[in-house]
């Protein structure tokens, strides 16, 4: 359990529940958030790309080589705090994250 804070790409705020045993990826889709996802969490397609604040960051495992790989490849506007939301698996650790929605590809 816990609380993922979410901001779509029109400033809409959302709170979601996380879910063990699932990506940020499939926890956004699954509450209704316009997230693509078109490579199904495969890491190929940077329609999951997400900006964690930055206070966040340190929380989270080092993205992989793929998921870097993906994102300067594929994803448009990459910041400092980009991540791909399919490589991102929920735990208790995570309540009350705070990410946005980056823009479509
Ligand atoms: S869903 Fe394709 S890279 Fe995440």
């Amino acid at each position: 359990m816990g609380i993922i804070n979410v901001t779509d790409r029109d400033g809409k705020k959302y709170q979601l529940e996380g879910r063990e045993r699932s990506s940020l990826m499939e926890i956004l889709r699954q509450g209704g958030l316009s997230l693509e996802a078109l490579c199904g969490g495969s890491c190929l397609c940077a329609t999951c790309h997400v900006y964690v604040d930055p206070g966040w960051l340190d929380k989270l495992l080092s993205p992989s080589e793929s998921e870097t790989f993906t994102l300067q490849d594929e994803a448009e506007e990459i910041q400092p705090n980009s991540r791909l939301s399919c490589q991102i698996q929920w735990h208790e650790g995570l309540d009350g994250i705070q990410l946005s929605i980056a823009p479509e590809i």
